[in-house]
């Protein structure tokens, strides 16, 4: 601006100089030079003291010089030459701005003579200015709705120089969406406008950068530019689209409250508030749906906002939109697709179609005790189930219809062993992890008739005293029976078995209820010794079962009977005896034999001289009985004698009888041949026989004990010539049971051989029965020896063998005498 008003001032100044100038020429002949500005300093103008008819030489001497009105020295003289020589450069457009011409006036001055010449000094213009804007970057809004052919006024540019080189044209760089328009005003100021070719899309090319040429007319043209920068700016005109037409996702049924199950997308070409999407339901989305699952309006995402059930729902189909905040508001749509994905969350649940009926224990393998549903709600693997019972029972599953099942028994069952089950019965899916749920199934076991009553004993030794009161109970026996209710309630009888042709029934009574045996008569020992009764029991099953159990009755010697001379027959009270007076000592003047009926120590027997006439003349052998001379008969001894001889059983109380004899001492009698001891040898070889063989049965009795009875029989046998008795004992472990022992005992002392056989407590010697041989009633204990007696005999020893266990035998031979 300053310099425009320098500029101006020099317009000015030449304006007051132009007459002179003017006015000199027409005097002189006006010297007038044309230069282009810019020239170089020193460029030569013209020789003005030959233009203006100066001698060249005098020039110096004329002292010539050039004034200026402009302060500006822009040309000086050469002297020499004479020529005018640009001093300063010179721009046109300073000196003269826009004016069309522009003529600088010099004076030139000589002196001897002194004159002034005028001369003008035409500058011409070059194209030494571009174009120029006064901005050179501008920014120009336009909404991308504007209709093509509408206008907008650039900037211009303006350009110094003139004519020619003045502002031309301008030119647009190349667009498909505007073109340039350059409107004249009626001065020829050119103005560009810019003209929209074709609609614009913010959304293709949001902003376009033109560059605006303004081109001056000079040769070669000189340009000037300026930056267009056009922002197209937003309408609503894209609705937001969302990516995918359909969104298809899986959700597991355990999802998590709040568990991001998707997440929308949609997107709006369009900007601001234009571009803002919301998403949200579409209006017809059922509550259901909106119940379960939510939007979140700014993220797109969909979330579980309930707890999902597959079983309930498998799928969810519904449409969404996303809708933009621009005026008027637009919208796009999407459908989502759900797929709710099973768990296994559901345990396999068992159904019992019916109440477990109880088995019978004798059921054939596969009843069916139950019926069994199983159902899973789960689907797939996870609803497929597996049943199984648990391992170890006699119970198996047979699968039915589909998901049905018989519990089934298999194999047969026992009640006694186990009477109810507890079947557990276990479903399991086939999920992972598998879920399992078991239920008890309590089978119970009917009884059945199966087991037959079992006494406590196989069989029971019951030992009686003879001449027990008759009635009086002698013992129980107990049976038991493993089965139930009326299979296992007992009724005792005695089975008929005959002794001596009267049934057992007549001897005893059972109390069918409790098994209480009652002996009907009193008993004598001297006449049966022994009762085998059968006991049955029986229960009221159906068919009813029974066992049978042995009691042996054995019945015990009482000492109740008296001793009873056999010898010398007593006919009358008194007994009849000779003897010679010339008898010596010693002679066996008669041998007494009583026998007792009892047995055993009741029945050993003794001989005593209780009274006698002389005393010091006879003695009695306690064991044999026999009477002898203790001395020679003198001639002064009565002829008559009387002895009273008392035998005495071993019983307690002791039971006693006596026998009177008489001895006639006679002159003249010889001592005669006994055959008394003759035919007592020939009976004891007779004896020992019948001993042996009783030894005999008795050694096969127990085997354990045989070699027992082997030394026994040698012991016996080697001492049957000396008057021993043999004992075997066999005695059992005292602390545990002192009164339980056996004895068998050989008696071959005398005239009386027995064979005894003790049980229980040899004090008391309460127990015993036996078989004893006498000389005169030689065969009448035969009958125990008789076979079936044995048979009785070893059925005897066998009871109490087998009720003496784990006892050690002792063997005693025992010197009578
Ligand atoms: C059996 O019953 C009878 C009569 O009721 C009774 O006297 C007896 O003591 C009972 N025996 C047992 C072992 O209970
Ligand atoms: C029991 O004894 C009776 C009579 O002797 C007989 O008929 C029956 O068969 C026996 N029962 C058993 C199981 O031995």
């Amino acid at each position: 601006m300053v310099r425009s008003l320098h500029v101006r001032g020099w317009s000015w100044r030449t304006l007051w100089i132009l007459p002179f100038l003017f006015l000199w020429n027409y005097v002189d002949g006006q010297t007038r030079y044309t230069i282009p500005e810019e020239l170089k300093e020193g460029s030569v103008v013209g020789n003005i003291a030959k233009d203006l008819g100066l001698d060249v030489a005098d020039i110096i001497n004329r002292n010539l010089r050039i004034t200026s009105e402009s302060g500006n020295q822009y040309f000086t003289v050469d002297l020499t030459k004479g020529e005018l020589v640009v001093n300063e450069r010179i721009d046109r457009e300073k000196l003269c701005e826009q004016s069309d011409s522009c003529v600088l006036p010099l004076q030139v001055v000589v002196e001897n003579p002194l004159q002034l010449h005028g001369i003008e000094i035409d500058i011409e213009d070059i194209n030494d200015n571009a174009p120029e804007f006064h901005t050179k970057e501008s920014a120009l809004k336009i909404y991308e709705s504007v209709t093509p052919g509408k206008r907008f006024l650039l900037e211009k540019a303006s350009d110094p120089d003139v004519g020619s080189n003045s502002l031309h044209s301008y030119t647009l760089s190349k667009n498909e969406f505007f073109r340039l328009n350059v409107k004249s005003l009626k001065d020829g100021v050119k103005i560009p406008e810019l003209i929209v070719e074709k609609a614009l899309d913010r959304e293709t090319k949001s902003s376009h950068r033109l560059v605006l040429t303004a081109l001056d007319g000079g040769t070669p043209p000189k340009t000037g530019t300026t930056v267009l920068l056009v922002t197209v700016q937003d309408n609503n005109d894209n609705e937001p689209k969302f990516e995918s037409p359909l969104y298809k996702t899986t959700v597991n049924e355990n999802a998590k409250i709040g568990h991001v199950v998707i997440r929308l997308k949609a997107t709006d070409l369009d900007e601001g508030s234009n571009g803002e999407i919301e998403y949200s339901f579409h209006t017809h989305t059922s509550d259901s749906i909106k119940h379960v699952f939510g939007i979140n309006s700014d993220t797109g995402e969909i979330s579980v906002i309930a707890a999902l059930d597959y079983e309930g729902s498998k799928t969810y189909a519904f449409d969404v939109i996303a809708k933009d905040k621009g005026t008027p508001e637009l919208e796009g749509n999407s459908a989502v697709q759900i797929d709710v994905l099973d768990e296994n969350d559901n345990a396999p649940e068992i159904i019992l179609k019916s109440l477990p009926s109880p088995v019978k224990e004798n059921a054939p393998k596969g009843t069916v005790v139950a019926l069994i549903n199983v159902k899973d709600l789960d689907s797939g693997d996870n609803g497929k189930v597996e049943l199984s019972v648990s391992p170890g029972l006699p119970f198996a599953l047979k699968p039915s219809l589909d998901k049905h099942y018989s519990l089934v028994t298999d194999a047969l069952l026992d009640r006694e062993v186990i009477p109810e089950y507890n079947v557990e019965i276990i479903a399991s899916d086939f999920g992972t992890p598998s879920l399992k749920t078991s239920k008890h199934v309590k089978v119970g076991v009917l009884d059945v008739n199966d087991n037959a009553p079992v006494f406590s004993q196989p069989s029971y030794s019951v030992f009686l005293k003879e001449n027990n009161p008759a009635g009086s109970s002698l013992f129980s026996i107990t049976a038991s029976d493993k089965d139930q209710d009326k299979n296992a309630k007992l009724t005792y009888s005695i089975a008929d078995s005959k002794f001596q042709d009267i049934p057992a029934s007549s001897y005893f009574y059972i109390n069918a209820e409790n098994g209480t045996i009652y002996s009907m008569n009193s008993f004598d020992y001297e006449k049966l010794k022994l009762f085998k009764i059968t006991i049955q029991a029986t229960d009221q099953g159906t068919p009813s079962l029974s066992s049978n159990a042995t009691v042996h009755v054995f019945i015990l010697d009482q000492n109740d009977n008296v001793p009873v001379v056999i010898y010398p027959s007593a006919t009358g009270s008194v007994s009849h005896q000779r003897m010679p007076r010339s008898a010596k000592a010693g002679h066996l003047v008669t041998k007494v034999t009583a026998v007792d009926a009892d047995s055993g120590h009741n029945a050993w027997v003794s001989y005593s001289l209780a009274e006698a006439t002389d005393s010091s003349l006879f003695a009695v052998n306690l064991y044999t009985g026999e009477v002898r001379t203790k001395r020679s008969v003198s001639e002064q001894d009565d002829a008559s004698q009387r002895l009273l001889i008392e035998i005495k059983d071993n019983g307690e109380p002791v039971q006693s009888t006596t026998v009177t004899v008489d001895i006639l001492i006679e002159d003249g009698l010889h001592e005669p041949v006994s055959d008394i001891r003759h035919k007592a040898s020939e009976k004891d070889k007779k004896n020992s026989k019948i001993t042996f063989y009783l030894i005999l049965s008795l050694a096969s009795v127990s085997v354990l004990s045989l070699l027992t009875f082997f030394i026994l029989l040698i012991r016996c046998a080697r001492s049957s010539r000396d008057n021993t008795s043999c004992c075997l004992r066999r005695d059992s472990d005292g602390y545990k049971n002192p009164n339980r022992n056996l004895q068998i005992q050989l008696n071959t002392d005398g005239p009386i051989k027995y064979v005894e056989v003790l049980g229980g407590d040899m004090m008391s010697q309460s127990q015993s029965f036996g078989s004893y041989l006498s000389p005169m009633s030689e065969f009448s204990d035969l009958t125990m020896v008789k076979p079936s007696s044995t048979l009785d005999f070893k059925d005897t020893l066998r009871g109490l063998d087998a009720s003496l266990p784990d006892s050690a035998w002792t063997f005693e031979c025992q010197q009578v005498r």
